[in-house]
């Protein structure tokens, strides 16, 4: 449960490419001694293609970064209408008043801080992100904006102006495939059934799996065949393994029921591709 907990700047259940993962270690200790060293904050934006752990990364960071945090999604602003001026203005006070300072994380930011001018606008929505870059302005003491997006061009100039650390996250390598099939393996089969959830009276327990065979030369043929698959599309082929398993009499995971979801779930990826490819104006 606590695993998190043994390396101090371990990211939990997050797989990353190494190189990517070490950056995000040094700025989460970085953040961390900013009041301390008395420097201005770096804010920073992660972006890279849905599914890919910036959502993830993002709240794990707030928490471990020692600050004060807000996390908010860029496409709740707009519903907010006028209040989102005095929103923002309300949490950016709350902020100077926090001697901790302040992380404040805008998840699928590109909904809020388009570009001013290519997008259409409401005038609210137009003021609300007129107060953020004024309420950020002049290398902020108090706090650190940290901002994901799947559309980093989409951003407002003013916005990008801002940033001062990029980092892309792409999709997983071979290697990392590897890991995240062990890691949602382990989730998703080996552990189901032995999480004591309480008394439930309508819901039976999950009942345990048994693996069979997977090794891990068959978890490695599968990492070979989810090229271009995301964190995200790893989980859910391992949620489509757990629901085989249920649907099977016996409860039991096998290599060849194992490889027969894999090879269904990347003939589906491969469609879906196709079918996004067609749609593109051409
Ligand atoms: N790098 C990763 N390591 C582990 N799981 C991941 C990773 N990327 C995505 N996932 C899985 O996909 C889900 C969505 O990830 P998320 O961080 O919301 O992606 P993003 O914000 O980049 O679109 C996560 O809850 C997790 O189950
Ligand atoms: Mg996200």
């Amino acid at each position: 449960m606590f695993s998190r907990a043994k390396n101090g700047n371990g990211f939990g259940d997050v797989i990353l490419h190494p190189s990517l993962n070490k950056r995000i270690a040094q700025l989460a200790s970085a953040t961390a001694n900013t009041k301390e060293h008395q420097a201005p904050f770096r804010n920073m934006l992660f972006y890279g293609p849905p599914g890919t752990g910036k959502t993830m990364v993002a709240r794990e960071l707030a928490h471990k970064s020692g600050l004060d945090y807000a996390l908010m999604t860029g496409g709740d602003v707009a519903p907010l209408g006028s209040q989102a001026v005095t929103k923002i203005h309300q949490l950016f006070d709350w902020a100077k008043k926090s001697n901790r300072g302040l992380l404040l994380f805008i998840d699928e930011a590109d909904a809020f801080l388009c570009e001013r001018n290519k997008t259409y606008m409401s005038e609210a929505q137009r003021s609300a992100l007129n107060a953020l870059l004024f309420r950020t302005g002049d290398q902020s003491k108090d706090i650190v904006l940290a901002l994901a997006t799947n559309r980093p061009g989409d951003l407002d100039s003013a916005v990008a102006d801002r940033i001062d650390e990029v980092l892309e996250f792409p999709l997983p390598g071979e290697e990392e495939r590897f890991k995240l099939l062990k890691l949602y393996l382990d989730k998703y089969i080996a552990q189901a059934g032995s999480r004591k959830s309480g008394f439930s009276l309508f819901k039976a327990n999950p009942q345990k799996i048994e693996i069979k065979g997977v090794t891990d030369d068959i978890i490695k043929e599968a990492a070979a065949k989810t090229d271009g698959f995301s964190g995200r599309e790893i989980a859910k082929l391992m949620a489509s393994v757990q629901a085989a398993v249920y649907g099977s009499d016996n409860c039991v995971l096998d290599a060849s029921l194992f490889r027969e979801v894999v090879d269904y779930k990347v003939a589906e990826h491969q469609q879906r591709i196709k079918l996004a490819a067609s749609d593109k104006p051409s």
